[in-house]
């Protein structure tokens, strides 16, 4: 049996006045697939990252989530439904542990949890010897790595990272790898999206590549005619049909 879809877009488009950040998106995620995104700055990622997770409603299109049409649902909804993501920039709560934090995402999540504990969690993201630690003291990457772990403890469904990478030294990106990685055990589907192209690349099943808010090209991560759409928008910026 062929996995059934998690997630469905259905013709979803975001303008902000003039700005057409996001133009007539279909795309369907499938259950436990871990689908890569990438595309050139401005093409519309992060946009579509807040629209899938509801921080951000469409101006046309529809948003289904394991065939219900989530489109009006609030991110604290979506969340309950199993829905978490990262955002761009890292927002974790300063003055408390990466205990407390990670103990809050754990409450704030909605349905079954991926993790039994907070303990098992900071296993995962190498935080162990941290977890008594303020947050405040935490360098860039590890702040990086305890947000995504908060979403990781919440969201049991469906995992939106957005540009997880920036920031991290060499190690730490090995170390997101392996986390991600170590994902696919569990079943959780998740969005990567991120600037490294060959980490996307090496780590999804199917890559969608974005440029001026069209979905381009959308196939398995070694597809030739994926990695020449990606060549054209990056190497020679232009629109795939241009
Ligand atoms: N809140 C907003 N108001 C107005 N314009 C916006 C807003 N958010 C995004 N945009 C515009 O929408 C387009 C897509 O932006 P978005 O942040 O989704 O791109 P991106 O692919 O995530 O880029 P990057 O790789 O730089 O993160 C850009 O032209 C951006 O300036
Ligand atoms: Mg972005």
């Amino acid at each position: 049996m062929s996995p059934s879809q998690i997630l469905s877009l259905r013709g979803v488009s975001k303008f902000f006045g003039g700005v057409q950040a996001v133009l007539d998106v279909y795309l369907d995620v499938l259950e436990g697939e871990m689908l890569g995104l990438i595309g050139p700055n401005g093409a519309g990622k992060s946009t579509l990252a807040k629209l899938i997770l509801g921080s951000l409603k469409p101006s046309t299109g529809k948003v289904f989530f394991g065939g219900r049409d989530i489109t009006g649902l609030s991110r604290r909804e979506r969340a309950g439904l199993g829905i978490a993501g990262t955002n761009q920039f890292p927002r974790v709560f300063s003055s408390l542990t990466l205990r407390e934090n990670l103990e809050i995402s754990l409450k704030s999540g909605g349905g079954k949890h991926l993790f039994e504990s907070v303990a098992e969690v900071a296993e995962l993201l190498g935080l162990s010897g941290l977890l008594e630690a303020q947050a405040s003291s935490l360098s860039h990457g590890q702040r990086r790595l305890l947000e995504i772990g908060m979403a990781l403890v919440s969201g049991s469904r469906l995992l939106v990272l957005d540009e997880p990478s920036q920031g991290l030294t060499g190690g730490e990106v090995e170390r997101l790898a392996s986390i991600l990685t170590g994902l696919s055990s569990k079943r959780l589907s998740v969005i990567l999206i991120d600037h490294r192209v060959d980490f996307v690349k090496s780590l999804s099943g199917r890559v969608g590549v974005m440029s001026k808010g069209r979905m381009v090209a959308l196939g398995p991560a070694g597809d030739k005619g994926v990695a020449d759409v990606i060549e054209e928008v990056y190497l020679r910026g232009l629109d795939a049909g241009d």
